[in-house]
């Protein structure tokens, strides 16, 4: 069995002339959530349409849990939220939720039971016999994520679930979606602008421009390939330790310099981090320097997409 719950190979779709998505080989892991980000009109949607079988891809394929994208099979393991929220008129909560239910296959006694526990699921009682064209964007937001869970699927795919959501509704979302992740046997792929509120929830991201892959892999491995190679690093004796880095390992420091805490704020040259990591060791235990502390700086996912999309 794959470790990928979804694989793409040269994944491709035109308009026209137009390449929306052109050639990926996307990999989602199995009970991980991954973020897909990038800009305005960089095929994000597109690509999520065609995972989902909502549209057929133009050139390449892909496979999710071993079945053919877009067949009866694949479509049966996705939930899909899509970015856009649509409801009938006349349609209660619990109703549409039955309705999709049966859509995807239930009958109508376990498609009550599954809407009924995913309202409670969701702390959408009180809007159990109200009809959600009404409801505030907070609600339908929740409601559209929830009907995406009405079959069980094994990946759920959201598209922007938390745009044009004031903090409290995003942070309810983001919170079920956590949930969800420990709770159940799902991985989750999850298309958003709000990188800040991304880089706590997931583990995998794949960075998305112009309809091609930038750049994706596990959060650590991505922010390790951008991190800007400081370390913040305090010991028993600061000054002896630079006299000894500077004797042993000058060719890695690009540059030194004291933060206002009194911690040594430690530049090394790119590609040098190995060797750097390796080094001190052998120079703390040699001339008896304790170390208190060894922090890599944390780099964002914002400063990443700044630094990917400038
Ligand atoms: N049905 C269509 N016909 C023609 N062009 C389309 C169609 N759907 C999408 N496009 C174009 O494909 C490109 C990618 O669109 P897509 O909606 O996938 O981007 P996106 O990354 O989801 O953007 P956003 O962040 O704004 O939602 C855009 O240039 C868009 O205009
Ligand atoms: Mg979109």
């Amino acid at each position: 069995m794959s470790q990928y719950i979804i694989e793409t190979e040269n994944l491709t779709k035109n308009f026209g002339r137009f390449k929306a998505v052109d050639h990926i080989n996307l990999k989602i892991s199995r009970n991980k959530i991954q973020g897909f980000i990038g800009p305005n009109g960089a095929g994000k949607t597109t690509t999520i349409k065609m995972l989902t079988g909502a549209i057929h891809p133009t050139q390449g394929h892909g496979h999710i849990n071993g079945y053919k994208m877009g067949s009866k099979n694949g479509k049966a393991l996705i939930g899909y939220a899509p970015a856009e929220s649509l409801f009938y008129s006349d349609m209660t909560t619990i109703e549409y939720l039955v309705y999709i239910g049966k859509i995807k296959g239930l009958k109508q006694s376990d498609a009550v039971n599954k809407a009924c526990e995913l309202i409670q699921y969701f702390g959408l009682e009180e809007a159990t016999h109200r009809k959600p064209i009404h409801f505030s964007s907070g609600m339908k937001k929740k409601i559209i994520v929830s009907q995406a869970l009405i079959n069980d699927p094994k990946v759920l795919i959201l598209d922007e679930p938390t745009a044009n959501l004031d903090p409290t509704a995003r942070i309810q979302i983001l919170d079920i979606l956590q949930k969800l992740m420990i709770e159940r046997d799902i991985s989750i792929f999850i298309s958003s602008h709000i990188l800040s509120e991304l880089e706590s929830l997931v583990n995998e991201v794949t960075l998305f421009n112009k309809g091609k892959i930038v750049l994706s892999g596990s959060l650590n491995e991505v922010k390790q390939k951008y991190s800007k190679g400081i370390y913040k690093v305090r010991t028993s004796d600061n000054n002896l330790f630079v006299d000894k880095l500077m004797e042993h390992c000058k060719v890695l420091i690009k540059k030194i310099t004291i933060d206002p805490s009194g911690d040594l704020l430690i530049t090394i040259i790119p590609k040098g981090k190995e060797k750097f990591e390796l080094i001190i060791g052998p120079i703390i235990s040699h001339y008896k320097i304790s170390l208190i502390k060894f922090i890599q700086e944390d780099v964002s996912l914002d400063e990443i997409y700044k630094d990917i999309y400038k």
